[in-house]
């Protein structure tokens, strides 16, 4: 093979490690995206929050069917992490959404900024390399940023409601659930 053609081949293969790489970890966030937001819907389906949940959740649904056709018609090995991500999702909807309405939607707050950020990087490594894949991330950073602004509005048209201990807890929440969501990244890019 003449040097060009292997050089090539070699920057070619790079491009599809990487995206390859991404779709993986996009599709294993949907899916732990889904998985919260049903366990909220499992204690929070009647309540005032219960359509806006539905709403989101009915958009990560279509967000993980996205990335399981990519991942089906690109050959892509999917994380081997599912039962954790499936499991520790659905631990966080529920522990959330018995704390409150507030906490459920502080718990989507916190998930969708480092999700908008996560996206918001791939687009820019991604430049003109895929552009399908470009399209779609595109697409679902402004779903996400959407559903962080929904949450935040319900938590500030309720902050009246707030007590002291909210105020403590919050922010330590936050804290936690943004450091779960990167390490869950982290993981799901390699395993
Ligand atoms: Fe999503
Ligand atoms: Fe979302």
């Amino acid at each position: 093979m003449k040097k060009e053609n292997m050089e090539e081949q070699n920057t070619s293969q790079n491009i599809k490690d990487t995206t390859d790489r991404m779709i993986r970890v996009n599709h294993a966030g949907e899916f732990g995206a889904s998985r919260i937001y049903e366990g909220q819907l499992s204690v929070l389906a009647k309540s005032t929050v219960g359509q806006t949940i539905q709403d989101m959740a009915d958009q990560e649904k279509d967000h993980l069917e996205t990335f399981d056709k990519l991942i089906i018609e690109r050959r892509i090995r999917p994380t081997a992490l599912s039962p954790i991500w499936s499991l520790a999702g659905y631990t966080l909807g529920v522990v959330t959404a018995r704390m409150g309405e507030k906490a459920a939607m502080a718990c989507t707050v916190a998930v969708e900024e480092v999700i908008e950020e996560h996206y918001k990087t791939q687009y820019e490594t991604l430049g003109e390399n895929d552009p399908e894949l470009s399209k779609i991330i595109d697409k679902f950073r402004l779903d996400e940023i959407e559903h962080k602004s929904i949450s935040n509005n319900f938590i500030n048209l309720n902050n009246s409601s707030e007590s002291e201990q909210d105020e403590n807890i919050y922010p330590l929440m936050s804290k936690a659930i943004k450091a779960g969501s990167k390490l869950a990244i982290w993981l799901s890019t390699r395993l």
